[in-house]
């Protein structure tokens, strides 16, 4: 039929032949770059686990429930089933389950027709309709309140669901997945997660182990998180002392990659030269960080002075010195600045104008 009409745009607006093979070839290198970003880091037994574990989900279209500390990587493993899926060129639809308040969740997942609620002045489509053909990424399924699980367990089961106000069933095709930092069996026990939506999200589970039992591939992560913010500051940080090393590895990294992927920026914004020392990590990883001090600093008397002393005056002058001393080293950049403060931008801001450092 389309060859029948070379040369003449088709009626209904479809690319021409050519063009759509153009496009097609331009969403097969986007699909690569964004494939290759999401290549995960991590070549420790575990991970490889977890590789195979990804490739086997991309081939299959079971409901995959993903789960493991904060910051291990649940998303990314995700993200990584949904490109190497038949579904890569659709959407990936994320619902953060527990970032939606209760009583908007339904509405939110299955849409809501026209004067469904007050408020409701038009009809909307739900994440779940947004997810079509594509993937739906169930995050933190473990909030997701009761009575919205046994309607999930429906829509799972059947590829069904009603909007918020409708009298009809929309068909949906969607693939789904789930993932929970929280304990789900223990929820059930607790009577805050269905038995039945549990087994029916696990038919493939994926378990990501935390850094601490995977630290065979820590100088992987610390080499690709300094190659990052190497390119992304425009520096050339190469080292890590081996004593940085001793300590990262004592560590137990609660915050797990998320934790570790901070500490390198952070560190890398103390840093001056080209190493990364001991003295750039996180007072609580127990390499006391003494870059400050280094600095020549207001520093505090170790003894209250006999006649006392002027407690405002003091803080307010340590203060001052460390904003100036971080936006010298930032070279006026706030938001690195605010960082290596640990305040926020604006509470930054406020003391710039206070001092009237700006
Ligand atoms: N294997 C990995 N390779 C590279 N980066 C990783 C890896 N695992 C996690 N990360 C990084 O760590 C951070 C957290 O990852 P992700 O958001 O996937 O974790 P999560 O398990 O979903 O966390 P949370 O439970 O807090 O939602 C991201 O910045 C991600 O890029
Ligand atoms: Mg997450």
């Amino acid at each position: 039929m389309a060859h029948a009409q070379v040369g003449i745009r088709p009626a209904d607006g479809l690319p021409l032949p050519w063009e759509a093979a153009r496009l097609r070839r331009q969403r097969d290198r986007l699909l690569k770059e964004v494939r290759d970003r999401y290549k995960m880091i991590g070549s420790s037994e575990p991970m490889q686990q977890v590789y195979d574990q990804i490739d086997k989900a991309a081939r299959a279209t079971s409901t995959v429930l993903i789960t493991g500390e904060s910051g291990t990587g649940k998303e990314m493993v995700a993200r990584a089933i949904h490109l190497n899926s038949s579904r890569a060129g659709e959407a990936f639809v994320t619902v953060n389950c527990a970032a939606i308040p209760p009583d908007l969740i339904e509405s939110e997942l299955f849409g809501h027709e026209e004067g469904a609620f007050t408020g409701a002045r038009k009809r909307k489509k739900g994440l779940l309709e947004v997810a079509d053909e594509g993937t739906a990424f169930l995050d933190e399924i473990g909030e997701m309140p009761l009575k919205m699980q046994a309607k999930m367990l429906r829509v799972l089961e059947t590829q069904k669901l009603r909007r918020v106000g409708g009298t009809r069933d929309v068909e949906i095709d969607v693939r789904f997945m789930a993932a929970s930092n929280r304990d789900l069996k223990r929820a059930i026990d607790e009577g805050l997660f269905r038995e039945d939506l549990y087994y029916r999200l696990s038919v493939m589970p994926i378990h990501l182990p935390p850094l601490r039992e995977r630290m065979e591939d820590l100088e992987l992560f610390v080499a690709a998180f300094l190659d990052e913010f190497n390119q992304a500051m425009g520096r050339s940080v190469g080292r890590v002392n081996p004593e940085t090393y001793r300590v990262m590895r004592q560590y137990d990294w609660p915050g797990n990659i998320r934790e570790l992927r901070n500490v390198i920026e952070r560190a890398m914004l103390l840093c001056e030269g080209d190493e990364i020392q001991p003295a750039h990590l996180p007072a609580e990883l127990g390499g006391a960080d003494l870059s400050y001090a280094a600095a020549e600093t207001p520093g505090p008397e170790e003894e209250l002075p006999s006649d006392g002393l002027d407690l405002k005056g003091v803080v307010t002058e340590l203060e001052r010195h460390y904003i100036e001393k971080a936006m010298e080293r930032t070279s006026g950049n706030q938001t690195e600045a605010a960082k290596l403060l640990s305040i926020s931008r604006d509470q930054l801001r406020y003391r710039l104008e206070k001092y009237d450092l700006d």
